[in-house]
C-alpha cells in the first residue's frame, strides 16, 4: 500500500507525460455502429490494465506474483478513458449518454470498482490513468471563497474521483479463481485433456528454440502463460532483449498463451466452474444495470478495471464465442467490454442491451451478439439467461469451489483463514472475512460468513469509509450467514 502514498507524484509526471501525448497523437475511432438509434442510459465498462513489467502466475493455482506498472501502461489506460470519453460523454456522438455530466465530474453518476488482488497496484493505477482520460482536469473545476478569492483545483483543475478497490480476501466478485478447488480441479483436468497433450507435442520445436529466451522458466505448455508474459515483457521495455530474439517466437508463444488462458477460463457450458471469472463479475453487471435502469438512480457510467481472466470467461459463459471463436483469446492491455443500456425508441420502449468489445489501444469497437442473438437483447431477457450463471456472493462462491467433490479439504480451509489473516490492512482497516463452518453429511458442505468490505479510496489520499463496513471476528462453528446488504436480487 506504500505505493499509494507516491501517487500524486506519479500523477503529476504522467499528467503531462500524457497531455504531451495525447496532443500529438489524437485519438481516432474506428467504429463498426453507426446508427444512432435508441437512447443510450447509461454503461458499464470492463477494463483491462494498461501494460506493467512481467507478471508471473503460478499455473496450478493461479496466484499472482509482483508486477510494475510502467509509463506505456498509464498512456495505455489514459488513452482508453479519453475514447470512452468521445464515444460516451461527448453530446455530439450517437453513443453519447443522455444526461450524464460531462465537464465536471458528478461522482453519483460515476461509480469505479478495481479489483485488488493479483496486479493489485497496476490495475489501480490503470483506473486512476484511465479516470484521467475520461474526466480530464478543467478550469471548471474552481470555486470562490467567501472573500471572493477563486481557487482552480490543483494541475490545472484536476478532477479527483473516488475509486473502490475489491479485495479478494473479503468480496470475491472481482478476482473469483484463486483459492478455489473446484477449480484448481478444472485447471488439472485441462492440463491432463488429449486437447492439451497433443497441443503441448506440437510445440516441441517452439520449446526447444525458446529456451534461451526465457531464463529460468520450463518450457512446458502448462507454463505458457508465464513463457509469452516474460517474453513480451522483455520485448516491450529491454533492446537488448529485442534485437536477440528471433522473429516468430513471439506469435507462437502469444498463440499457446491464448489456448492456454481459454483453455483455463473457460468452460463447455455457460455455469460451468470454468466460467467462475465470468460467472461472479456477472452479478456485479446484473447489479449496475438494475441501478441504471431504474430512472431514480443517478447511476450512469461504472467503470470496472480488472485483469484479462473476466473477458475470456464472459465471452464464453454469455455464449458470444460461439459466433466469435477469434475472441477464445487474451484481451490486449487497455481493451475494454462495454455493455450499453438503451432505451427503446416507442413502439418499443423496453430497455436493451448492447455489448462491444475494443482490443487494446490499436482497434476500434466491435459490436458483440450475446447468446446466438443478432441484435440489441431485452433487458429482461439477458437477466433471464443470465441469472443461471450467476455467482451472487461469497457464500455461494465457496459452495461453487467445495463443488460436490468429499475432498474439500483441510488445505482449502487453510486458504480460507490464510486470506482472513492476510488481508490487506491499510491506512483505515478493512473488513475483514471469516469462514467456516465444515459438516461432513455424505459430502462435505461449506458456509462462509461474508462481509462486504469494499473500501473507497481516493487519490486525494483520503480515505473514505463505506456505510455498513465493520471489522468482524466470526468464530469458528459459531459463524453466520451474514445478510448482504451489497447484494440486491433483480
Ligand atoms: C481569501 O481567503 C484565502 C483563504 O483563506 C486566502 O488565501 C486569500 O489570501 C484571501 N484573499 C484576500 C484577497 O483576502
Ligand atoms: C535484457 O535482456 C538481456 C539479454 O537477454 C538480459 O541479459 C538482461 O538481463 C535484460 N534486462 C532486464 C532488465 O531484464
Ligand atoms: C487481440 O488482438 C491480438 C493481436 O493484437 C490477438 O492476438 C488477440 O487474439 C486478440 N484478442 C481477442 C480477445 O480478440
Amino acid at each position: 500500500m506504500l505505493a499509494f502514498t507516491h501517487l500524486s507524484f506519479v500523477f503529476f509526471f504522467l499528467l503531462s507525460f500524457c497531455a504531451s501525448v495525447m496532443r500529438s497523437s489524437p485519438v481516432t475511432m474506428a467504429d463498426i455502429d453507426i446508427e444512432a438509434d435508441s437512447q443510450v442510459l447509461g454503461v458499464i465498462a470492463i477494463a483491462r490494465h494498461g501494460d506493467r513489467f512481467r507478471y508471473f502466475q503460478n499455473p496450478d493455482t493461479y496466484k499472482g506474483g509482483p508486477t510494475e506498472t510502467t509509463a506505456l501502461g498509464e498512456v495505455e489506460s489514459h488513452q482508453l478513458g479519453s475514447i470512452l470519453r468521445s464515444e460516451y460523454l461527448s453530446p455530439t456522438s450517437p453513443s453519447y449518454i443522455d444526461g450524464m455530466r460531462s465537464d465536471l465530474v458528478d461522482n453519483r453518476e460515476l461509480k469505479v470498482l478495481v479489483k485488488n488482488g493479483g496486479e493489485g497496484t497496476v490495475i489501480f493505477d490503470s483506473a486512476i490513468a484511465l479516470l484521467q482520460g475520461l474526466f480530464p482536469p478543467t478550469p471548471n473545476n474552481k470555486i470562490t471563497l467567501a472573500n471572493g478569492t477563486e481557487v482552480l483545483a490543483p494541475l490545472g483543475g484536476y478532477q479527483y474521483i473516488p475509486v473502490e478497490t475489491v479485495e479478494p480476501s473479503n468480496d470475491r466478485s472481482l478476482e473469483s479463481w484463486t483459492d478455489c478447488p473446484a477449480f484448481e480441479k478444472h485447471i488439472k483436468e485441462f492440463y491432463a485433456s488429449d486437447e492439451f497433450k497433443q497441443k503441448e507435442k506440437d510445440a516441441q520445436s517452439f520449446f526447444h528454440a525458446v529456451k534461451d529466451f526465457v531464463f529460468d522458466i520450463p518450457t512446458t505448455l502448462k507454463n505458457a502463460w508465464n513463457l509469452y508474459d516474460f517474453i513480451n515483457s522483455q520485448l516491450t521495455h529491454n533492446q537488448t532483449y529485442a534485437y536477440r530474439l528471433p522473429p516468430t517466437l513471439i506469435e507462437t508463444a502469444r498463440g499457446l498463451a491464448d489456448f492456454h488462458e481459454n483453455g483455463v477460463f473457460s468452460d463447455k457450458e455457460s455455469g460451468g466452474i470454468g466460467n467462475i471469472a465470468g460467472r461472479t463479475i456477472l452479478h456485479t453487471i446484473l447489479k449496475s444495470l438494475e441501478r441504471v435502469a431504474f430512472n431514480d438512480d443517478p447511476l450512469q457510467f461504472e467503470l470496472i478495471e480488472t485483469g484479462y481472466q473476466p473477458f475470456i470467461s464472459l465471452f464464453h459463459e454469455l455464449e458470444i464465442v460461439k459466433e466469435n471463436p477469434d475472441l477464445q483469446a487474451i484481451p490486449n492491455f487497455a481493451s475494454a467490454f462495454v455493455i450499453e443500456l438503451r432505451r427503446g425508441s416507442p413502439p418499443d420502449v423496453r430497455d436493451f442491451l448492447r455489448f462491444r468489445f475494443k482490443n487494446g489501444t490499436g482497434k476500434g469497437f466491435k459490436t458483440l451478439y450475446v447468446y446466438g442473438t443478432h441484435a440489441d437483447i431485452p433487458l429482461t431477457e439477458f437477466i433471464y439467461k443470465a441469472k443461471g450463471g450467476e455467482i451472487a456472493n461469497n457464500r455461494q462462491w465457496a459452495e461453487v469451489c467445495a463443488g460436490n467433490s468429499v475432498t474439500l479439504t483441510e488445505q482449502f480451509m487453510d486458504e480460507v483463514s490464510y486470506a482472513a489473516k492476510h488481508q490487506t490492512v491499510s491506512t483505515i482497516t478493512l473488513a475483514l472475512v471469516a469462514f467456516i463452518g465444515l459438516y461432513v453429511i455424505r459430502s462435505v458442505f461449506f458456509r462462509a460468513a461474508k462481509v462486504t468490505g469494499e473500501k473507497i479510496r481516493n487519490v486525494r489520499g483520503r480515505n473514505v469509509r463505506l456505510e455498513g463496513e465493520e471489522v468482524l471476528n466470526v468464530e469458528v462453528m459459531t459463524a453466520q450467514v451474514l445478510p448482504d446488504e451489497k447484494i440486491r436480487r433483480i
